[in-house]
């Protein structure tokens, strides 16, 4: 199932600043979402460690996402952690067409 996040690429940039982390909600789900320059991330919120909330984390240049808790660090795009301390994160395709951008749940 897909659902529109942004009506444009140019709305999606207004709305996320870029590499900030954001809590979205998509169909009963807590979702990260992370723009990084024109790469979008998607990824479940709740850290695989012991599920802090990662929108309140930062990300870093290897297009990490950091959990504010332990420091965990998982890679945005396959969800896996630097070090293999816990399982990866689930990760959620994004797709750009000429009516929007959608996330694929
Ligand atoms: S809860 Fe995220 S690293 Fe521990």
């Amino acid at each position: 199932m897909r659902i529109k996040l942004f009506e444009s690429e140019d709305k999606a940039k207004e709305v996320l600043e870029d590499s900030h982390p954001r809590l979205i909600i998509a169909s009963d789900k807590e979702i990260c979402i992370v723009r990084c320059g024109e790469e979008l991330f998607a990824f479940q919120n709740a850290c695989a460690h012991m599920g802090e909330s990662l929108h309140k984390g930062n990300t870093n240049f290897l297009m990490e996402i950091v959990c504010p808790l332990h420091t965990y660090r998982f890679n945005m795009k396959t969800g896996e952690e630097a070090e293999n301390r816990c399982s990866a994160l689930k990760t959620y395709s994004i797709h750009r067409a000429t009516d929007g951008i959608f996330i694929e749940m």
